[in-house]
C-alpha cells in the first residue's frame, strides 16, 4: 500500500477519482456550496450524521461526487487522536470492500502535520493483515491511500515521516506475528541480511563460537537450553560522517520465552512468541531508515535466542560470567531479557555511542504499572529522556518515564556474586530497569520496557509494530539536534514535565 500526500479541501474532494472517499468533519464544520457540503450539512440537519467522534455516515454514488463511495466521520475536536480513530474505524471496515484506490479529506486544522502523521499512522495500521501463516489468505485490497490537508507543503516533512515510519511498523509487526517455529534467531539473522542489502546497511551476524569467544557468557546462558542456536546481530547505518558517534538501538530479541526451568504457567504461553518485539522494532526502524536516510549514524544490536528449560538448559543458583566481567546469580530463569540485554550493552560500548537505548518485552510488571497506553522508559539523562517523550507524543506512540532511585537497586544483591538477576516482586519493572544501569558502561542510555505496548492479546491478539514510530521519531528529531554535551549523573527523579497540549491529548 502506498501512500500521496495533497492539498484537498472538502470542495476539491468531490472530484477526486477512488473507490472510497473519506471525507472527515470536525466540530468546527462550516458548510460550503459544494455537494459534499451540502450532504454533509443536510444530514446533520435531519439528525442523520453529526460531527462528534465515532460518528459515520455512508453513500453510494452521491451526486455531483466522484467516488462510488462515501463516507462522513465524525472527529469531535480534530486532534489528532480523534482523527486516528476515524480513519482506523473507516479503513479497518473497508479493507476487503473490493477497494484499491482511498482517498482521505482531513478537516482544515492548524496543525496540518499532525493531523496527517495521524492519518497515515492509522490507515497504514487498521489495513495490515497478518496472512503468511493461512492457507487461503485474504489480504487487504487497498493499494493507495491519498492524503488531502489544507497545505500539502506544510505537512511534506511530518508526511514523510509517518510513511517511513509506517513502513516500518509493519516490517516489525510482520515479524513479531510470526510463529516461532519460524522467527528464530536464525530467521532474524536473515532478515537482517536482507535489510541490509536492500537498505545498503552494513551487518554482521555472529553465531555460538563468535559470541563464546567475545566472552558473552550471560546471553550464552540463556541460549543453551535450546536446541537453536543463538544470533547476535550487528546493523549499521551510516547516513552521517564516519566519525560522527552512533546512536546505538539494542532489541531484545528472545523467540520464544517458555521461562526456562522457572516454567512460566500454560495459559496464553502462545504469547511469549511476541518476546522478541524489541528486536523486531530495531529492524522495523532500520527499514525506516532505508526509506528516509536521515544525515546520523545508527547501529542495531539483537542478541536472538530462544529460553528453554532442558537437560542442558541453565538453572537457578547458576552463576554466569557477563562480558562486563561482572558475575550474575541467576536466581529465576524467567528473567532472561536483561541477561541478554546485559550483555549487548557491554558491546555496545565500542562504539562510543551518542546514546543507546535499549528496547525490550522485560516485565510483567510494566504491562501492570502502565497498561497497553505508554511504554515505561528509564533514562539516566534528563535530555535523552526528554527527546524520546517528545518523539513519542508527536508519533502517537507514547511512554512514560519511570525512576531509576539506587534504593531501589538493594533487592539485586547477593552473596553469591556481584549482583542477582531478579529482585522481589515490588517495582519490578525499576528493578528490572537497575540490572541493566550496571550494564550500561559510560554513555547516555535509556531503556524502553514494551510489555505492555509491543503486542496485544485477545481477540485482536498481535503485534502492534510499536515503539518503532517513537524511534523513527527520536532518531529523525537527532538530525537536527545539537551534539550536546552527556548530563548524566542527573539526579534519577524525572524530570518536571510540561503538560503540553500534546501531552494531555495522548493520555
Ligand atoms: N518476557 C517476559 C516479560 C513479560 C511477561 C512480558 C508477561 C509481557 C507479559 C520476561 O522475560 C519475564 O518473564 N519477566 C519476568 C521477570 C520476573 C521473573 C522477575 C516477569 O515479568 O514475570
Ligand atoms: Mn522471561
Ligand atoms: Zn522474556
Amino acid at each position: 500500500m502506498d501512500f500521496e500526500l495533497k492539498t484537498l479541501g472538502v470542495e476539491g474532494a468531490a472530484n477526486e477519482r477512488c473507490d472510497a472517499l473519506l471525507v472527515l468533519l470536525d466540530e468546527g464544520f462550516k458548510a460550503g456550496t459544494d455537494p459534499l457540503s451540502k450532504i454533509a450539512a443536510d444530514a446533520i440537519k435531519a439528525k442523520g450524521f453529526d460531527t462528534k467522534p465515532g460518528k459515520t455516515l455512508q453513500a453510494w454514488r452521491p451526486p455531483g461526487v466522484t467516488a462510488a463511495r462515501v463516507l462522513l466521520l465524525g472527529c469531535g475536536d480534530g486532534s489528532p487522536r480523534r482523527i486516528h480513530s476515524a480513519v482506523h474505524g473507516a479503513v479497518a471496515s473497508l479493507r476487503t470492500a473490493g477497494i484499491r484506490r482511498m482517498a482521505i479529506c482531513l478537516p482544515p486544522s492548524s496543525d496540518d502535520g499532525r493531523a496527517v502523521r495521524a492519518a497515515v499512522a492509522a490507515a497504514a495500521e487498521a489495513s495490515y493483515v497478518f496472512v503468511s501463516t493461512k492457507s487461503k489468505p485474504e489480504p487487504s485490497e487497498i493499494e493507495k491511500v491519498v492524503i488531502g490537508c489544507a497545505d500539502a507543503a506544510l505537512a511534506r516533512s511530518d508526511f514523510q515521516a509517518a510513511r517511513g515510519a509506517a513502513l516500518g511498523i509493519e516490517l516489525a509487526r510482520e515479524l513479531g506475528n510470526l510463529p516461532p517455529n519460524r522467527a528464530t534467531p536464525t530467521r532474524l539473522g536473515e532478515e537482517a541480511k536482507r535489510l541490509a542489502k536492500t537498505g545498503g546497511f552494513q551487518c554482521e551476524v555472529l553465531g555460538p563460537k563468535e559470541v563464546a569467544r567475545l566472552g558473552m557468557g550471560s546471553f550464552m546462558a540463556v541460549a543453551q537450553g535450546s536446541e537453536e542456536p543463538l544470533r547476535f546481530i550487528v546493523l549499521k547505518y551510516h547516513g552521517a560522517a564516519a566519525g560522527e558517534a552512533p546512536v546505538v538501538l539494542v532489541g531484545k530479541g528472545i523467540t520464544f520465552d517458555s521461562g526456562g526451568i522457572s516454567i512460566k504457567p500454560a495459559p496464553e504461553m502462545d504469547e511469549m512468541k511476541f518476546d522478541m518485539g524489541g528486536a523486531a522494532s530495531v529492524l522495523g526502524t532500520f527499514r525506516a531508515l532505508a526509506e528516509l536516510k536521515p544525515r546520523i549514524n545508527v547501529v542495531g544490536l539483537i542478541p536472538a535466542c530462544e529460553n528453554l528449560p532442558s537437560g542442558r538448559a541453565f538453572k537457578p543458583g547458576d552463576v554466569v560470567t557477563s562480558l562486563s566481567g561482572q558475575t550474575i546469580e541467576v536466581l529465576n530463569t524467567d528473567a532472561e531479557g536483561r541477561l541478554i540485554l546485559c550483555d549487548a550493552l557491554t558491546y555496545a560500548e565500542r562504539f562510543k555511542p551518542r546514546a543507546v537505548v535499549d528496547i525490550a518485552t522485560l516485565t510483567g510488571a510494566c504491562v501492570i504499572a502502565l497498561g497497553a497506553v505508554r511504554s515505561g522508559l528509564f533514562s539516566t539523562d534528563d535530555e535523552l529522556a526528554e527527546a524520546l517523550s517528545q518523539a513519542g507524543e508527536l508519533a502517537l506512540d507514547p511512554c512514560w518515564r519511570m525512576p531509576l532511585d539506587d534504593e531501589y537497586g538493594e533487592g539485586l544483591k547477593t552473596n553469591f556474586a556481584d549482583v542477582a538477576n531478579v529482585a522481589g516482586r515490588p517495582a519490578g519493572a525499576v528493578t528490572a530497569a537497575k540490572f541493566l544501569q550496571r550494564f550500561a558502561g559510560s554513555y547516555r542510555w535509556a531503556h524502553l520496557d514494551i510489555a505492555g505496548t509491543a503486542w496485544k492479546g485477545g481477540a485482536a491478539k498481535g503485534s502492534t509494530g510499536r515503539p518503532v514510530g517513537l524511534l523513527v521519531q527520536y532518531l529523525l528529531s537527532q538530525e537536527q539536534a545539537p551534539r550536546s554535551v552527556s548530563r548524566r549523573g542527573a539526579k534519577a527523579e524525572p524530570a518536571p514535565r510540561k503538560r503540553t497540549r500534546a501531552g494531555v491529548r495522548a493520555q
